[in-house]
C-alpha cells in the first residue's frame, strides 16, 4: 500500500454510528464511501422482493447478480425486515465470498477509501492505515434507532427495537465466518453518552493520530 493511499475500516454493530461516522471521515479526507451493508440489504430486499427462501443460501448468491437492480437510495433497504434478513443471510460463507472481490476492488482503489460495515478490519482490509470499532450500549442504540423510526413516521415499541437489537447483536457476532469482531489494531469509540459532532470529533482524533503513527 502506498504511503498516499488513505484507507480507513469502520466496524461495528448496528446503529453504533458508525455509517454517520463513516461518511464523516470520508468528507473530511475526500475519500469515496462504501457501506457495505447496502451490499447485504440489496441481496436481502431482492429475496424480500421475489419471496426468496431466506435459509436457501444458493438463492442469496443467485441474488447477488441482480444487484445492479436495486437501488442504493431505496427506502426500503433501511426497513426492519430488510435488516433482519440481511442479519440472517450475511451467516452465508458463499454469499460472503460472492460479494467480497467488489468491497477488495473498492478498499483497493487508488488513493484510499471508508468502508463501513461488520468485517472490514478484519477480512476485507485487514490492511487498512486506520481503523475504528465504533460501539455503543444497546440501549443507546435502541434509543436511537427508535428515533430514527418515528422521524420516518413509524411507530414502535422501545422494547421491540431493544430485543431486535440484541438478536441482531447475537447473530452478527456469533456467526461461524467473518462475525463481528474487533480487530486486535483496531481503536474502540464508544458513543452511548457522545452527541453525534462529538462522535465524529472522537473518530477523527483517532484516526488523525493513527495515521500521524503511520
Ligand atoms: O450495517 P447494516 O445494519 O446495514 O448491516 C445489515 C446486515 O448486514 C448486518 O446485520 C450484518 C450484515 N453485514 C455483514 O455481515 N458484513 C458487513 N460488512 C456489513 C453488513
Amino acid at each position: 500500500q502506498s504511503s498516499r493511499s488513505t484507507l480507513i475500516a469502520v466496524d461495528g454493530p448496528a446503529a453504533s454510528g458508525k455509517g454517520t461516522i463513516a461518511r464523516a471521515l470520508a468528507a473530511h479526507y475526500g475519500l469515496p464511501h462504501m457501506d457495505t451493508g447496502v451490499l447485504y440489504r440489496s441481496v436481502a430486499l431482492t429475496l424480500v422482493r421475489f419471496g426468496g427462501d431466506f435459509d436457501n443460501e444458493f438463492e442469496a448468491v443467485r441474488a447477488v447478480a441482480q444487484l445492479g437492480q436495486v437501488d442504493p437510495a431505496d427506502p426500503e433497504l433501511r426497513s426492519e425486515v430488510v435488516g433482519g434478513v440481511a442479519s440472517r443471510i450475511s451467516a452465508f460463507p458463499m454469499l460472503r465470498a460472492a460479494l467480497f472481490d467488489r468491497q477488495r476492488a473498492f478498499a483497493g482503489q487508488d488513493g484510499g477509501a471508508v468502508l463501513d460495515g461488520r468485517d472490514i478490519g478484519t477480512v476485507i482490509a485487514p490492511e487498512a492505515s486506520a481503523k475504528l470499532y465504533v460501539t455503543a450500549s444497546p440501549e443507546a442504540r435502541a434509543q436511537r434507532r427508535l428515533a430514527e423510526l418515528e422521524a420516518r413516521g413509524i411507530s414502535v415499541h422501545y422494547a421491540e427495537v431493544l430485543a431486535d437489537i440484541h438478536a441482531r447483536d447475537e447473530r452478527d457476532s456469533h456467526r461461524d465466518f467473518a462475525p463481528l469482531a474487533r480487530a486486535a489494531d483496531a481503536d474502540l469509540l464508544d458513543t452511548s453518552d457522545l452527541t453525534v459532532d462529538e462522535a465524529i470529533a472522537a473518530a477523527l482524533a483517532l484516526v488523525e493520530a493513527r495515521l500521524k503513527r503511520g
